[in-house]
């Protein structure tokens, strides 16, 4: 896809929602579902990388809530996230990306924790593009850590920045722009202090079904967008 827009987001997020009915429609599993969705994942965040030219990339990939689904469900999506981050499969789909786990993962099985922190060692110095994965992640979860850690440093004197550095995306612009697909209008618990001035897009389309294309309309979506931040225009 050609890049002949003119405003781009620095900081996008995705909410990849509809891998279940994606798979149902089609009369598979929903592992099945999970599968097709994050294979999706490298095509659109190389796409915003690479094509766009993005800086930030942040996916919500699995909520706390997500541990009340069945068993099975659980163990195919830890599954898929332990290969997702094994080896160095991370840094040659994304060469100048730095991976950040947002959310405790060391409630995960050890043998992800130590992908994740393979990857993160290994990319930790990169600064083209970041990519912000969210598992076991939720926003509420992530201001109350902020806060205990403000607490714990002794902090007294708490303003916007101090809270903004103290979240996994400490040092990170906020978001500018986020896509939820498969046409639910919530966010669910994402980035909810970063997402304070984002535009908001909810494409109809289930996640393994949104392409390159789809990507490109979602930011030309965001090209006729009118960002105020609560000023007016003369
Ligand atoms: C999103 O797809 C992926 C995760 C939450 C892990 P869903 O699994 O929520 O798909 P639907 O909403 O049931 O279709
Ligand atoms: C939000 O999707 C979380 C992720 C995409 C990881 P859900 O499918 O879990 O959200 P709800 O339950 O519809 O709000
Ligand atoms: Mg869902």
């Amino acid at each position: 896809m050609k890049n002949d827009l003119l405003k781009i987001p620095n900081h996008i997020g995705f909410i990849i929602d509809g891998n279940g009915r994606w798979a149902k429609e089609r009369g598979l599993t929903r592992s099945m579902g999970h599968k097709a969705g994050i294979a999706n994942l490298d095509t659109i965040i190389k796409e915003c990388f690479f094509t766009y030219g993005i800086h930030s990339v942040s996916i919500y990939a699995f909520s706390t809530e997500n541990w009340n689904r069945p068993k099975k469900e659980v163990d195919y999506l830890i599954k898929a996230f332990r290969n997702y981050l094994k080896g160095d499969a991370f840094t040659k789909k994304f060469p100048g990306a730095k991976l950040n786990i947002m959310g405790d993962y060391t409630k995960f099985p050890d043998d992800l924790v130590k992908n994740a922190n393979k990857t993160i060692e290994a990319t930790k110095n990169n600064t083209k593009f970041i990519l912000n994965l969210g598992i076991n992640y939720s926003g509420q979860d992530e201001l109350v850590m902020a806060v205990n850690n403000i607490v714990k440093e002794g902090v007294t004197e708490i303003n916007r920045e101090v809270i903004a550095n103290h979240l996994y995306t400490a040092g990170q612009e906020p978001l500018d722009f986020v896509v939820r697909t498969s046409g639910e209008h919530r966010l669910s618990n994402f980035m909810l202090w970063q997402v304070a001035y984002a535009e908001l897009y909810f494409p109809k389309t289930y996640w393994p079904a949104f392409k390159k294309k789809d990507l490109y309309e979602a930011l030309k979506e965001y090209q006729g967008r009118d960002r105020r931040f609560g000023a007016i225009k003369e």
